[in-house]
């Protein structure tokens, strides 16, 4: 290391053992830097600008002049994209070496489900209710991150969305506060793991309230009440920055007219104060500059102005809009921000460069790293996660799992490209031999099958003839349905959710064969599946199971793994009643209301206002009864209790779940609330008493800013969805 940069001129001045830094030494950085170097510190530049850089053992000989000035000039402190672990030590070695200042830079990029191996879409990781799996989730993605040349993921994305036409929906934890509060916490602590041998920032994302997007268009404004913002939207990131998150990334839209970028209320006023975020905040890719100039936000007609603007309300990284390379000296020269916030936002991004221990450990030793876990592991876990998630949604006639040698017609697109299976991010390719589409993973499972496309998803032409022949040399047919895999996701907004044409001609053409169908849904949202519960006689919801997808799904199919997935979304009806989700608020004029009459409750003319499958819902190869619910106070939590017996033939996981409705306030409250569950394991003819404690103080709820206590009359349920259940009352 260079002995002159400042960082070894003040790690000497303080006698520092080790070279990491106290909040006094980072002070003292911050202010022997110049105002170019701190500037520098909040820009972020493109990997691709560093092609070229790959090729270099050491120094920069031969690189890019321009970048081997920005870096050299302290120009750059973080790196957008997975550059590769050869470019990612030659640049920080630039950094670290070759700069005054020499600190490191984050590398970072979007590691959202996976990246040598991809696991099943967050939606549906979300199904797992399970925050042991949230966690070896976040675990397998910090300790394989640095081998694509990053320290820093933009990842957990925790967007609640409650509307299946929003792609990004794919990407998140579903539709429930607690729920994805749990697992943006797990996901954020197996992320950072201090078990990792190259640490890994974590990044919450897009804040706040992105999911919400109006008509569930993607980078649509949002406009919400602060009760709602607070109640469902915020807690999730709340529960990320408990959980020690390290950054942050404001979304790319409008919040009640002020974008999120230089939203100083939810970024100061929330974000630090409230929650105590001491991290970094990272903008989306261009998002400040977007928040200015004609046709875009329009918050700002100049780039100095608008430095300004974003550096004062908390914004302190710039990703690619080049708002704070170009303006922001200026911005400060001119007085139009102090040059104190310019340090505070400085000193933020240090903190984090400091607590990933990047002044003490800048490089990668990929042989530690690889030699840190087992790849096979990793591979062990993307098929137990893809079983995991899978939620059985219809069975009639125990139609699975599939009888053992049962001859399988297995039908439908895409059933041999593993790009369907893996969903929606795929920021790096997935290095290794170890895939599986469903192919794959029957013959991995023994399973007597041919394989026939014979239709697509959308309105391609279909080959009856090949359907219907392959269909009747077979006992069962198992038809492939949904949307392709890499059709969700950014911008990938839908105005129709039902089922293209041909899959509706190929549901018709497979039932007049009179053989059993089994529908498999891929998709990376709810969609409207209606014909299906109709007319196929199981339906498994596999979502984008990810890279052992195929293996998986299998293993759900042939019953060497029973399903024990939950919906963590409504299923739609129909597109029109979007966003629909179970815990609504109350109306005047509910449609289950006797004394009104059909006519004058809010309803639709033509259809049902529930979705056609509930939050929570989720069926598995054995069938559970619940007795003996209860609901009692116990110090300062709310206990809910019940005995569950497994009724049917199987061994299964029955996920017990607790909710509550406040029935006075001074704001109208949701009709039910997800409060805690459980997943219990019971063989045949077994039973257990099951009990969820919940602190009576997470019952409480914002009205606006106020936060306000759960006292009054609640009706709870223990049951096995948000539809079901024998209601208890209690009052708190
Ligand atoms: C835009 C996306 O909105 C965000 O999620 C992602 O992290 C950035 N691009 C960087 O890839």
């Amino acid at each position: 290391m260079k002995t002159t940069s400042l960082f070894a001129v003040i790690a000497a001045t303080f006698a520092l053992e080790s070279s990491a830094l106290s909040e006094k030494q980072i002070d003292e950085l911050v202010g022997r830097m110049t105002l170019e170097e701190k500037v520098g510190q909040l820009v972020q530049s493109p990997s691709s600008r560093l092609e070229g850089l790959a090729s270099q053992e050491s120094g920069d000989e031969g690189l890019p002049p321009e970048i081997a000035r920005a870096v050299r000039e302290g120009c750059v402190g973080s790196i957008l994209g997975a550059c590769g672990l050869k470019t990612y030590n030659a640049v920080q070695k630039l950094a670290v070496e070759q700069s005054r200042a020499g600190i490191p830079l984050m590398v970072g990029n979007d590691m959202i489900h996976g990246v040598l191996t991809q696991l099943p879409i967050p939606l549906a990781l979300s199904c797992s209710w399970d925050d042991g799996l949230w966690f070896r989730a976040g675990d397998l993605i910090g300790r394989e991150t640095p081998l694509k040349g990053c320290n820093w993921t933009f990842t957990p994305m925790v967007d609640i969305s409650r509307d299946a036409r929003w792609g990004r929906i794919a990407e998140g934890p579903g539709q429930d506060a607690y729920l994805a509060s749990r697992m943006s916490a797990a996901m954020v602590r197996g992320i950072q793991s201090d078990k990792h041998v190259y640490p890994v920032a974590a990044c919450l994302k897009h804040y706040l309230g992105y999911g919400a997007a109006i008509g569930g268009r993607d980078y649509n404004a949002v406009e919400m009440s602060e009760s709602t913002l607070r109640n469902v939207y915020l807690p999730p990131f709340k529960a990320g920055v408990e959980a020690g998150a390290l950054t942050v990334m404001p979304a790319f839209h409008s919040l009640n007219g002020v974008a999120c970028s230089v939203n100083k209320w939810i970024l100061e006023d929330v974000l630090r104060g409230e929650l105590g975020f001491r991290g970094f905040t990272v903008s989306d890719y261009n998002a400040i500059g977007e928040c200015g100039w004609e046709n875009r936000h329009g918050m700002s007609e100049d780039g100095a102005p608008l430095a300004a603007m974003a550096l004062d309300a908390g914004m302190c990284v710039d990703m690619m809009s080049e708002t704070y390379e170009k303006y922001l000296k200026e911005a400060v020269e001119k007085g139009l921000v102090a040059e104190s916030t310019l340090d505070k936002r400085v000193r933020e991004v240090l903190r984090v460069k400091n607590a990933l221990g990047l002044f003490e450990t800048p490089y990668i030793d990929e042989r530690a790293v690889r030699g840190s876990f087992d790849f096979e592991d990793h591979v062990a876990l993307a098929r137990e996660a893809a079983a995991k998630c899978c939620v059985l949604l219809k069975n009639e006639n125990g139609t699975l799992p599939l009888k053992p040698g049962v001859k399988v017609a297995l039908v439908g697109p895409g059933a041999e490209d593993l790009r369907n299976f893996m969903g929606c991010w795929v920021a790096t390719r997935v290095e290794n031999d170890r895939n599986g589409t469903i192919v794959e993973g029957l013959r991995a499972d023994g399973v007597d099958f041919t394989y026939v496309s014979g239709y697509g998803f959308d309105d391609e032409p279909v080959d009856d003839g090949a359907l219907v022949a392959a269909a009747e040399a077979a006992d069962v047919v198992l038809a492939l349905f949904g949307e392709h895999g890499d059709e969700s996701g950014e911008n990938q907004s839908r105005m129709h959710l039902e089922l293209g044409s041909s899959q509706l001609k190929v549901l018709e053409v497979l039932k007049s064969t009179g053989k059993p169908i089994v529908a498999l849904l891929g998709a990376g949202r709810p969609l409207v599946i209606k014909p299906l519960l109709d007319k196929a006689d199981a339906v498994l919801n596999m979502w984008s199971p990810g890279s052992s997808g195929g293996w998986g799904v299998a293993d759900v199919l042939t019953g060497r793994v029973a399903p024990s997935g939950r919906l963590t979304v409504d299923m739609p009806y129909a597109t029109g009643q979007c966003p629909v989700y179970y815990n609504h608020t109350r109306t005047n004029r509910p449609h289950d209301m006797p004394t009104q009459g059909e006519r004058w409750v809010t309803r639709y003319k033509d259809g049902p206002n529930a979705g056609l499958l509930p939050f929570g819902y989720g069926l598995t190869y054995t069938t559970f009864e619940y007795s003996g619910e209860r609901v009692e106070r116990r110090g300062d939590d709310l206990v809910f209790s019940c005995r569950l017996t497994n009724t049917g033939k199987a061994a299964g996981v029955e996920t017990v779940q607790a909710y509550t409705h406040e029935l006075v306030a001074r704001e109208t409250r949701p009709v039910r609330e997800l409060r805690g569950w459980k997943r219990v394991e019971l063989n045949p003819g077994e039973s257990a008493a099951v009990e969820i404690a919940v602190p009576v103080a997470a019952l409480s709820h914002y009205e606006g800013s106020k936060l306000v206590d759960a006292s009054g009359r609640h009706h709870c349920w223990i049951t096995r969805d948000s539809a079901s259940g024998r209601r208890l009352d209690i009052d708190l």
